[in-house]
């Protein structure tokens, strides 16, 4: 394990011991027991237009969003091949020595970049994990994530850069095809999200989480909720990913033609808090490494956040107007904000 942050490494002190700004209290960490039974809904009908299989799927997503805002699809259309292209390729460079992923590192304030411990952001309960992230904006030239890669690791990554940009494009057509399926399953005019999210401006966040010696005392991923709009997350088998629905943590079996979808803090927004933003958490291993791949689909940074008037109508369970607008872009600096103000949050 590579995880280094300025007040300790695990490298340089006993590898059995966990140093203590990682450990979370003993009930943080409580230990998931069932797992989410829900169906894998299956996109192949709404590929092929199938009016059918477009309300089914609809259905199954409004059921998944009204309830914890979380569901998993198959036959997305996205090439197996890629996504393993994908996990080799970040595979390589989590693998590769300090140096070369510190010439990556994450500058304070900047969303770009790698990052481990995330101390900037945290001062206690530090995430086991390592992340690479990087910005897709839809209407950016054809090359930013290879550039992004041959600048910050150089030209070495270039490939790496090519499979992401890829993989990228990919879920950006996805998300957007989502967008229509919510769109159907909230009554809303089906291309209405489709415009509204066309020039999007999305992070891409490759995950890497080494075993850990003391895994029920420690998170790779503390409970949170998205702030963006979805994410469409791809983990491998080793597993970790857990939901909160029902008044506790399920855990969430991996499928390696599954895709995760999480609803976030801006589409609940969107849909006038009707779908909930998922609370979710990743738990790390004992003896294996996880990797998992977030694509957080965002609108551009200046687009106003405000329901279609069709969701404004109050009624018994829905108020009228449930938050004020913002812009992708406010909220983003309050996160921030509000990170730096509490470093535990
Ligand atoms: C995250 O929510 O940021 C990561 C989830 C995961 O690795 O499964
Ligand atoms: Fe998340």
């Amino acid at each position: 394990p590579y995880l280094h942050c300025s007040l300790s490494s695990p490298r340089l002190e006993n590898p059995q011991k966990v140093p203590t700004q990682f450990l979370w209290p003993a009930e943080d960490v409580e230990c998931a027991l069932d797992e989410l039974n829900e169906p894998l809904i299956d996109l192949q009908g709404f590929f092929l237009g199938d009016h059918e299989s477009i309300l089914c799927a609809a259905k199954e997503i409004k059921k998944a969003c009204l309830s914890h805002g979380f569901f998993q699809v198959v036959n997305h259309g996205i090439d197996p091949r890629l996504i393993q292209g994908a996990y080799d390729n970040i595979g390589a460079f989590f693998r590769s020595p300090l140096e070369t992923k510190l010439r990556a590192t994450k500058k304070r304030g900047s969303l770009s970049g790698y990052s481990s411990a995330h101390s900037e952001r945290f001062s206690s309960k530090l995430p086991w994990k390592e992340t690479l992230s990087f910005g897709f904006a839809a209407s950016s030239p054809d090359e930013e994530v290879i550039e992004y890669f041959k600048s910050a690791l150089g030209p070495d990554f270039g490939q790496t850069g090519k499979v992401y940009q890829k993989y990228c494009e990919a879920m950006k057509d996805l998300a957007l095809g989502i967008m229509e399926l919510l769109a159907i399953s909230l009554g809303v005019e089906r291309l209405h999200y489709r415009e509204f999210f066309e020039d999007s401006c999305s992070i891409m966040r490759c995950n890497y989480y080494p075993p850990c010696k003391e895994p029920s005392h420690v998170l790779g991923t503390g409970p949170h909720r998205d702030p963006n709009s979805l994410t469409i997350l791809h983990e491998d088998q080793v597993g970790g990913l857990e939901v909160f629905t029902n008044g506790k943590w399920h855990k969430v079996r991996p499928h390696p033609d599954a895709l995760v979808i999480n609803i976030g803090d801006t589409f609940m927004a969107l849909s006038n808090g009707r779908y909930r933003s998922c609370l979710h958490r990743a738990v790390v291993n004992e003896y294996k490494e996880r990797m998992s791949l977030a694509f957080f689909f965002s609108p551009a940074v200046d687009k106003v956040v405000r329901p279609v008037q069709d969701l404004l109508h109050g009624d018994s369970v829905f108020p009228a107007r449930k938050y004020p607008d913002f812009t992708w872009s406010v909220f983003l600096r309050f996160i921030r904000e509000s990170y730096r103000a509490d470093g535990d949050t």
